[in-house]
């Protein structure tokens, strides 16, 4: 199987741990698309019955375009699961995660939910964080004035940009990457940035997960967290 496949095999896996009647944060990603297709097929063939809150414009599009049910999250009084991807998550299922620039909504949808899943390829799993840069999401205005200040502390920094221009979010800010290698200590760098004026919100999801979902060329393999 390829690396497609195994997205398509852990996306396909967690529909069906989706039950009637529950309110689902929708993540995004290549993996969630194919988590979002089957969700589509169930609502279709079964008359399964849910409310979607997604977590990008991308996934509301495709959640609607499939006749889910969607609302935003100031919309539900509460989320019952949340299934999304991870960029990689180690031994201690803390995880980085918006490689795909989404990772703002992510997190106010995943830390506003009773559970969350996380569907992964195999190649996500690491022992430690690190070697998949760790993205921000930073507001524009004095932008250049704080990646100075992250060079300055040693984190490797750099704009996301495409052909020749910033990459933006969903909220229209812009996003840096820390290409650190290695985080030897994810709760401190956390407060670290957390601490940063002008970073909306760092891409590490710490003690956040319950249920990772891992595929293998054997099939899927179900981690329980905490
Ligand atoms: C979006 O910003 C990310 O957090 C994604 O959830 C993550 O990058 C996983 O994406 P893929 O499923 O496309 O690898």
């Amino acid at each position: 199987m390829n690396q497609d496949e195994l997205k398509q095999l852990v996306g396909e896996t967690a529909a069906k741990y989706v039950e009637n009647n529950t309110v689902v944060g929708l993540g995004t990603g290549s993996t969630v698309k194919y988590l979002v297709d089957a969700l589509g097929r169930r609502v279709a063939d079964e008359g399964l019955s849910i409310v979607g809150v997604p977590t990008s414009d991308r996934t509301a599009d495709q959640a609607r375009a499939l006749g889910i049910t969607i609302k935003d999250v100031d919309d539900v009084d509460h989320i019952d699961l949340t299934i999304d991807g991870a960029d990689q998550i180690d031994k201690n299922f803390q995880g980085i995660k918006g490689g795909g620039a989404a990772h703002l909504w992510e997190k106010i949808v995943a830390i506003n939910s009773d559970k969350n899943m996380w569907i992964v390829d195999e190649s996500k799993m690491a022992d430690e964080l690190g070697s998949f840069p760790l993205p921000l999401e930073v507001i524009p205005y004095g932008s250049t004035q704080l990646l100075k200040r992250l060079e300055a502390k040693g984190y490797h920094p750099e704009f996301r940009m495409k052909d020749g221009q910033h990459v933006l979010t969903d909220s229209k800010n812009y996003v840096i990457d820390l290409h650190m290698g290695h985080i030897d200590h994810p709760h401190e760098l956390a407060k670290d940035l957390d601490s940063m004026t002008g970073i909306v919100e760092h891409g590490l999801f710490l003690d956040l997960v319950n249920t990772v979902i891992v595929g293998h060329e054997d099939g899927p393999e179900i981690l329980e967290a905490r």
